[in-house]
């Protein structure tokens, strides 16, 4: 069983903001929660998050998962963080993991690899560095066994060369961590209750150390300022777009695709520059994205062509559908097959079925379109009287000439055809024309105004 801390009280002085530092974003997740997420996979039976600055930001951005809170005030180092953990962690779960909020992107894997030793050791992770300047020193024997974890600014001049360093995430017995947390002390170059300092406890007491290693560099980076964290967004971004190509997925340029969830890829799947991924999005095979599109929380069925300039949230388009350029499909849109979306269209909230076409310069909202249905150029579903929402149906096979108004609630009949220019207040009946215009006249011998002598 395991218990898991995640220190997040520092300040993040230099990301010059009002937002604590963990909730700076990340592939548009806050740092934090990546870390969290990590470690749920873990199925620990604690969470224990020990937060300091910004008030109540960090529980209530973080509330509802299950997280136990504690506040670190004053901050006196990453020893004194974990002891104020202490109370709030299980003493049955034998093994106690710590983590760093600004360390996003610590693979399970990883992680794995570091728990993978008895409950009595105690295991770090570690890395080596061609610049380990700043990092705690990781200090080993002769016979390699590690014996202390030395702060750069307490290290002695041959201690600085050693390139091996601490990354700062940890698993150690539980109640031994508790025992030796309690004899801490600040005597050092900070004054500060270094975490690090069980090392060397652990070794007076007999206890074994381990080491692991990360596969990456990255997965044990953090962050302090937006240099690095723009710097670790570019690395992750990298690493998905290699994932997608591995996978058989063609990019135009595996710099300029932003996946902030989860992107699922069919087979055959094309995704030209500058797109937007957000939340979990499925491409089916075949499907074709355009440059410059935004796609959230949608499911886009097989052989789909998204033309350049689309934003699609929270939808589901159906197979062989051509959407865009410059359509908007907003939450709740649910097209079936071979449903054509063009230019300066917006569907909101709305069902339409197979082979129905919009194609230019339409607002769709609250409504059931059915099957073969036109929707002219310009027209616009009224919704809404500035209170209620109302439904517009639009049956199979009918026909809505250009410029129309739909006020809602009203049916369009089956086959029925609408006149362009119509204003529709009232159901029409099936496979009938009608239409609402003013009739047109020409007034013979008339002149446009002059404009007035001064
Ligand atoms: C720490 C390690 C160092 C390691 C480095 C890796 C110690 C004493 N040193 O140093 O060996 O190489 O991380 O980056 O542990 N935090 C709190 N409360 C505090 C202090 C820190 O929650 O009172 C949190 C910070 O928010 C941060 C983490 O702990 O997430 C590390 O703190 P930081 O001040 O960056 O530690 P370093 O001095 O860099
Ligand atoms: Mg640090």
């Amino acid at each position: 069983m395991l218990n898991i801390v995640i220190l997040a009280a520092g300040k993040g002085t230099r990301m010059y903001s009002n937002v604590p530092k963990v909730l700076h974003k990340l592939a548009g997740r806050a740092l934090v929660q990546h870390v969290i997420d990590t470690a749920q996979q873990l199925n620990p039976q604690k969470i224990c998050v020990v937060y300091g600055h910004g008030g109540d930001a960090v529980p209530q951005a973080l509330s509802g998962k299950g997280l136990e809170f504690v506040l670190q005030e004053p901050q006196l180092g990453t020893g004194h963080a974990v002891q104020q953990a202490m109370p709030y962690l299980s003493e049955t779960a034998e093994k106690t993991l710590v983590l760093y909020g600004d360390v996003p992107l610590t693979s399970l894997h990883t992680l794995q690899k570091l728990m993978a030793v008895p409950d009595d050791a105690l295991s770090l992770l570690t890395i080596k560095l061609n610049q380990p300047t700043g990092y705690g020193r990781i200090v080993r024997n002769l016979e390699g066994k590690v014996t202390a974890i030395v702060e750069e600014k307490d290290a002695t001049p041959e201690q600085r060369l050693i390139n091996e360093v601490n990354t700062g995430i940890l698993v150690a017995p539980t109640l031994k961590l508790k025992q030796w947390l309690n004899r801490l002390g600040n005597n050092n170059a900070q004054q500060e209750y270094y975490l690090t300092d069980i090392v060397s406890m652990a070794v007076e007491d007999g206890v074994a150390i381990h080491t692991a290693h990360p596969a990456a560099e990255w997965e044990v980076l953090g962050i302090n300022n937006k240099l690095q964290l723009a710097a670790l967004e570019r690395i992750w971004q990298r690493q998905q777009a290699e994932h997608l190509l591995q996978t058989g997925v063609t990019l135009a340029d595996p710099a300029r695709i932003d996946i902030r969830g989860k992107l699922i890829c069919g087979k055959d799947v094309e995704i030209d520059v500058g797109c937007v991924f957000e939340g979990d999005v499925e491409l089916g095979d075949n499907v074709k994205v355009g440059a410059y599109c935004v796609i959230r929380q949608s499911t886009i069925d097989k052989g789909v062509q998204i033309s350049s300039y689309t934003h699609i949230d929270q939808a589901e388009v159906g197979a062989g559908s051509l959407i865009g350029p410059y359509a908007r499909l907003r939450p709740g849109s649910k097209l079936h097959a071979d449903v054509h979306v063009g230019n300066f269209v917006e569907i909101k909230n709305s069902e339409i079925a197979a082979h129905s076409k919009a194609n230019h310069l339409s607002y769709i909202g609250d409504s059931t379109v059915g099957s073969r249905v036109n929707i002219g150029a310009g027209t616009i579903t009224c919704n809404y009287d500035g209170a209620n929402k109302f439904r517009t149906v639009i049956e199979d096979d009918a026909f809505i000439g250009s410029d129309t108004q739909l006020i809602a609630p009203v049916t369009v009949g089956r086959g029925a055809t609408i006149g362009a220019g119509s204003t529709i207040t009232r159901d029409t009946p099936p496979e009938e024309l009608t239409l609402s215009r003013s009739k047109q006249i020409t007034i013979s011998g008339w002149k446009r105004p002059q404009k007035g002598k001064k």
